[in-house]
């Protein structure tokens, strides 16, 4: 972001620029030297995402490399709070996301300023917001909290407990959640910071979570980066280019129950712990056959490259199978589960040791599907039961959320959803 000064320029300048039809930083216009060169100082537009359109972004933008995902609760019985408070939000999540400031860090000396200004020089670091309900904002207890119990999609149900899980309620669930991802890690906290601040009073923050480093690629043009376990982690993951899978799998059509929910989608948070210590004492032999690809490479057991095609029929010189049978890639592929993918968008964290000195890391699980019923939840039901990787993990967190799709100018957060 830049200063409020600058920022004034960098606008004006971009209205000059768009006024003489110059699309971009560096388009070559006829005569245009003094064009290219106010386009170059106009650092403030660059990297940015677009907060408006038809589906929210943070889901097939291309994944940044830092999160901060917050859930709050409601601590309000008024629908006119929920909603004022959700206009106010829209305001600074537009601006925020366009690398502004979400108001003036000068005025007033007796009180604090509006924006809390650690964000201010920074770009937007191709910031993202994405806003989801959980099932507690519709009804808790038994009591239609903001009037919308009956707008809950069938969608939204409670996560079954699984084999293995070891959750903490109080880092799980949660009324609404915000997923900010950047590509600057002060970008993200300054932006969730801040609709904490602008939300006191009508929300509490009710957990956090940090996380550095993603772990999937959500388009052809990224690399595939590393888990914490070392390995390759997102080679076969959906990406913004697989429209027809994307509507399959991860955008609620018009069809659905709920008519707010056209282009929302659903999202899950696991917070899954990696025994790293365990992990780090395996043979590479047992840690390939785990997943069922090898470390170095991140190729298919049996196969040479990373993007070779898994071939799960494949046997070797014994007749066994390349792929072992509680590989985790077999369980998870979509060729066992129904032919249904998620698209994972999740990222790695580390949060200190525990009281016995061991690392308390691994990977904040994040995945987008149009139905958790047949995507997320039959596939961990699955791989809880079977999958080599549990010895090395522990599932301490689990949320879900209803993604609404994306908003149109002059619409607040949730809008549809409170939509007479
Ligand atoms: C800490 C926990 C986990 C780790 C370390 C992990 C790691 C990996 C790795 C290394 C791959 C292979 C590379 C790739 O294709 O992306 C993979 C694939 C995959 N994982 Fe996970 N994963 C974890 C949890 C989960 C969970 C909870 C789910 C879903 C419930 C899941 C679903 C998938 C899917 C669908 C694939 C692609 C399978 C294929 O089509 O070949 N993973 N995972």
């Amino acid at each position: 972001l830049a200063d409020e000064s600058a920022q004034q320029t960098g606008l004006s300048r971009r209205r000059f620029l768009a006024g003489l039809g110059v699309a971009a930083a560096g388009a070559v216009v006829g005569g245009g030297g003094v064009a290219i060169a106010d386009a170059a100082n106009a650092a403030p537009a660059s990297g940015t995402v677009p907060f408006y359109g038809r589906y929210q972004a943070g889901i097939t933008t291309d994944q940044q490399d830092r999160l901060c995902f917050a859930a709050f609760d409601f601590v309000t019985s008024s629908r006119d709070d929920v909603i004022a408070m959700l206009k106010d939000w829209t305001t600074a999540a537009e601006a925020m996301c366009a690398g502004r400031a979400t108001g003036s860090v000068a005025g007033d000396v007796n009180a604090p300023p509006d924006d809390t200004g650690e964000a201010l020089g920074l770009s937007a670091a191709n910031l993202t917001l994405t806003f989801g309900f959980g099932s507690s904002f519709f009804s808790q207890g038994g009591v239609d909290r903001f009037g919308v119990a009956g707008r809950k999609p069938a969608a939204l149900v409670d996560i079954p407990p699984f084999k293995g899980d070891e959750l903490d309620p109080g880092i799980s669930d949660g009324d609404m959640c915000v997923q900010a991802c950047a590509d600057d890690p002060q970008v993200a906290f300054h932006a969730v910071r801040n609709l904490a601040r602008i939300g006191r009073g009508t929300v509490v923050m009710r957990w956090n979570q940090l996380g550095f480093g993603r772990t999937a690629t959500t388009s052809r043009t990224q690399s595939t980066p590393r888990n914490l376990m070392g390995m390759k982690d997102g080679t076969d993951n959906l990406r913004a280019q697989d429209t027809d899978l994307l509507n399959q799998n991860v955008w609620v059509g018009s069809n659905s129950d709920q008519a707010w929910m056209t282009n929302g989608t659903y999202l899950v948070s696991r917070r899954i712990r990696m025994l790293i210590e365990v992990w780090d004492r395996a043979g590479l032999g047992d840690q390939e056959s785990t997943i069922g690809r090898t470390k170095l490479e991140g190729a298919p057991l049996g196969k040479t490259h990373e993007k070779d095609p898994v071939d799960l029929n494949a046997t070797n010189a014994a007749g066994l199978p390349q792929i072992p049978a509680k590989a985790h890639i077999r369980l998870a592929a979509p060729s066992t589960n129904n032919g249904k993918h998620i698209l994972r968008r999740g990222y790695s964290f580390t949060d200190g040791m525990d009281q016995l000195g061991t690392l308390d890391a691994g990977l904040f699980f994040i995945a987008f599907q149009n139905d958790p019923r047949t995507h997320f939840i039959p596939i961990q039901q699955k791989l809880s039961q079977n999958d080599a990787l549990n010895e090395y993990i522990q599932h301490t967190s689990s949320a879900l959320f209803a993604v609404p799709g994306g908003w149109n100018k002059g619409e607040y957060i949730g809008q549809r959803l409170f939509a007479a």
